[in-house]
């Protein structure tokens, strides 16, 4: 298959793009290095630096003729959607329509689309959460992440696309970006190596559920080719905390860190785990990586990066 990765210079977008050539399939990546790096980038995909704002963007998506989008490149930071909401929307919802747009007058018939468990659902009303959940995000990032799948919809109806919009929880593992404030495995995994202090949040209780990026890669190979057109779930159904996590980090990395709790974040969810029985009918996926091996996979990475 003929496949444009998004965001292919970042986190999971390259894993993804990696994978995809593995299967041998065709791959050109789109990204415009905000927060992607260039050593990311797989070698033998054919690399646009663009803005998927852009008409460059447009235009290589109608040159190259994809038979499947895949749509990793995102404004991704929920702070920067709360103090710059039009800046995201520009972003997550103009940004993904300009490709959308490409990909009809290019041909294009799937689209696979990462969206974001952890905010669609806004409070969620049961944990673990599953698709059947009312929608009500409390963050502008959920909000555009949540307008990609309508408009997916839409595209779905009256184009014929198919679509594929996966709701990750928290997704880790090696290549995270440990600047950003959503990696905060590979934050603490960073710092700890480094013997920095953590900070926590809080008294630290709040849970998250955490995937590994290895298992995240299989479900966007299964999109492929599964019949399934929706919005699916990619978790474990597991809760973490974060005094749990960085106890277990800590400890893989000797067990001398030091930690700092500072005020909660305001807005911030207590509570988010996904339940991912849909992706196992749909998609036949199911977490495989235990916590501890893929906590093991991310501190060998930043310890071996110089
Ligand atoms: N990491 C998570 O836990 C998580 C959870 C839910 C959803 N997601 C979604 O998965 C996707 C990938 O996340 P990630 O963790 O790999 O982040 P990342 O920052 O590593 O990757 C995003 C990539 O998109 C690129 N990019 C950003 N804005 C762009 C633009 N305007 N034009 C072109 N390229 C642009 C960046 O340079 C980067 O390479 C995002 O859409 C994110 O919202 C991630």
């Amino acid at each position: 298959m003929r496949i444009v990765v998004t965001g292919g210079a970042g986190f999971i977008g390259s894993h993804v793009a990696d994978a995809y050539l593995a299967a041998g399939h065709e791959v050109a990546i789109i990204d415009d290095l905000s927060s992607g790096r260039r050593e990311n980038l797989p070698k033998a995909a054919r690399f646009e630096e663009c803005d998927i704002r852009s008409p460059e963007a447009a235009r290589v998506v109608e040159q190259f003729r994809p038979d499947v989008l895949n749509h990793h490149a995102a404004q991704m930071n929920v702070r920067v959607s709360v103090d710059k909401p039009g800046f995201d929307a520009d972003v997550n919802v103009l940004g993904f329509l300009n490709l959308l747009e490409a990909g009809r007058r290019a041909g294009t018939k799937t689209v696979i689309f990462s969206s974001s468990g952890g905010t669609v659902y806004g409070e969620p009303e049961r944990i673990p959460s599953p698709e059947t959940l009312p929608t009500h995000p409390i963050c502008p990032y959920g909000v555009s992440k949540l307008s990609g799948e309508h408009y997916l919809y839409y595209y779905s109806r009256i184009f014929g696309f198919r679509y594929v919009a996966l709701r990750y929880a928290n997704i880790y593992g090696p290549r995270q970006d440990p600047h950003g404030e959503a990696g905060v495995v590979s934050i603490f995994c960073q710092r700890l190596l480094r013997g920095e202090e953590c900070t926590i949040y809080g008294d630290g209780l709040q849970t998250r559920d955490y995937v590994f990026v290895g298992d995240v890669v299989r479900a966007n190979v299964a999109a492929l080719t599964s019949e399934f057109c929706g919005a699916v779930n990619i978790g474990t159904g597991r809760e973490t905390n974060v005094v749990e996590l960085f106890e277990r980090i800590n400890a893989r990395v000797g067990g001398a860190g030091k930690v700092r709790h500072v005020e909660a974040k305001e807005g911030e969810v207590r509570r988010s785990s996904l339940d991912a029985s849909l992706a196992g009918r749909v998609l036949g996926w199911a977490p495989r990586v235990p916590l501890d091996e893929g906590l093991g996979a991310t501190v060998d990475f930043f310890r071996s990066r110089p």
